[in-house]
C-alpha cells in the first residue's frame, strides 16, 4: 500500500497540483483546503472526517486500499482552528493507522499590499496564524505520529514545508507574509534537527514566482520582470515545478539530507552582478 500523504492547501494551485503528483507516485493522499476548486488536483472524495469511520477499500480492508482510479481523499476545514486540526489528525490515523508524509502548503499572502508603516494587528494576526502557528502546531501534531510509528524501509516520515522567496528577500508592502515565511524556514530547521534521530526528514521548498490564484494580483508586474530578465530561466513557475521539488524530497533519493532548502525560482535567489 502507498505512503500516506496528508497536503495543506490543496484545494487549488500549488497543492493540487502536489496532491496530484504524489498521488500519481503511488501516495495515499488526503487534502485539506478551506474548499476545494472543480477539476484542479486528483479525484478527490469526502474523508470521513469528525466522526470516523474507517472508508473501506476495495478489498473489504477497514482502510482505504490503493486503486488505480487516481482518487484521493479530501477534508475541508480552516487550519487556524486548532480544533480542526486535532480533528484532522485523528481521522487520518483513524482512516490509515499512520501519516509518511506532511506537505505544509496551505498559506496566505497579506489581504491588502501596502506601506508597512500601515500594517495593522488584525493583518498580522491573520497571516501569521493560518503561514506559521498552523504550520508549526500541524507539524508538532503530525511529528508525535510520524515518530510513535513503525518505520518503512527505514522511514517514519517525510516533513515538505512551502517557504518563499520572501523567506529571505524583504518586500516592504508585506511585512506579514515575509516575517511568516522566515518563521516557517526556521521550522523547517528546528523541526529537522529535532526528528532526523527519529527518522523523519524536513525539507523546504522555496518556489519564486508561480502562476496561481495568489500571484494573480501582482502578474503584470511578475510578467514585466520575467520580461526584463530577473529571472535566469526566463518564464513563470508553474505549479507542477514546485511538486516535481516536492516529490524529489519525499522519495528515497535524498535519504541523508534533512533542514534542506531546495530553491525553484528559475535562479532568482542567485546573486548576479
Ligand atoms: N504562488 C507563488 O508564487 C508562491 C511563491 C512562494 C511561496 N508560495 C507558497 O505556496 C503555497 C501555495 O500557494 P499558491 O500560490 O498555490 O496559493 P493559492 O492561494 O492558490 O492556494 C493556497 C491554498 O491554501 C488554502 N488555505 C489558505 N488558508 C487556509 C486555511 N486557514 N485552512 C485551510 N486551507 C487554507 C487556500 O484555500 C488555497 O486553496 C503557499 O504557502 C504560498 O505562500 C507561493
Amino acid at each position: 500500500m502507498g505512503r500516506v500523504a496528508l497536503v495543506t492547501g490543496a484545494g487549488r494551485g500549488i497543492g493540487a497540483a502536489i496532491a496530484s503528483r504524489l498521488r500519481a507516485d503511488g501516495c495515499r493522499v488526503v487534502g485539506v483546503d478551506l474548499a476545494f476548486d472543480a477539476g484542479q488536483g486528483p479525484a478527490w472524495v469526502p474523508l470521513p472526517g469528525r466522526a470516523p469511520a474507517p472508508p473501506l477499500g476495495h478489498d473489504g480492508e477497514s482502510a482505504p486500499a490503493d486503486d488505480a482510479s487516481g482518487r484521493a481523499w479530501s477534508v475541508t476545514g480552516d487550519l487556524a482552528d486548532a480544533a480542526f486540526r486535532d480533528d484532522l489528525v485523528a481521522a487520518v490515523v483513524a482512516a490509515f493507522g499512520r501519516i509518511d508524509v506532511l506537505v505544509n502548503n496551505a498559506g496566505v499572502s497579506a489581504a491588502k499590499r501596502g506601506d508597512l508603516l500601515e500594517v495593522t494587528p488584525e493583518s498580522w494576526e491573520r497571516v501569521l496564524g493560518i503561514n506559521l502557528t498552523a504550520t508549526m502546531f500541524l507539524t508538532q501534531a503530525v511529528a508525535r505520529v510520524m515518530v510513535a510509528q513503525e518505520p518503512v524501509a527505514g522511514r517514519r516520515g517525510d516533513i515538505v514545508n512551502l517557504g518563499s522567496l520572501n523567506s529571505w528577500m524583504a518586500s516592504p508592502d508585506r511585512v506579514e507574509y515575509c516575517v511568516s515565511k522566515a518563521g516557517v524556514s526556521m521550522l523547517t530547521s528546528v523541526f529537522a534537527a529535532r526528528l532526523a534521530g527519529d527518522g523523519v526528514r524536513v525539507n523546504e521548498v522555496r518556489p519564486g514566482v508561480i502562476e496561481t490564484a495568489m500571484t494573480a494580483v501582482a502578474h503584470d508586474k511578475y510578467s514585466a520582470m520575467i520580461e526584463a530578465g530577473a529571472f535566469p530561466i526566463a518564464r513563470w513557475g508553474r505549479p507542477a515545478d514546485v511538486a516535481d521539488a516536492v516529490a524529489v524530497l519525499c522519495s528515497t533519493e535524498l535519504a541523508y539530507t534533512t533542514g534542506q532548502v531546495l530553491h525553484v525560482d528559475g535562479g532568482f535567489h542567485l546573486p548576479r552582478l
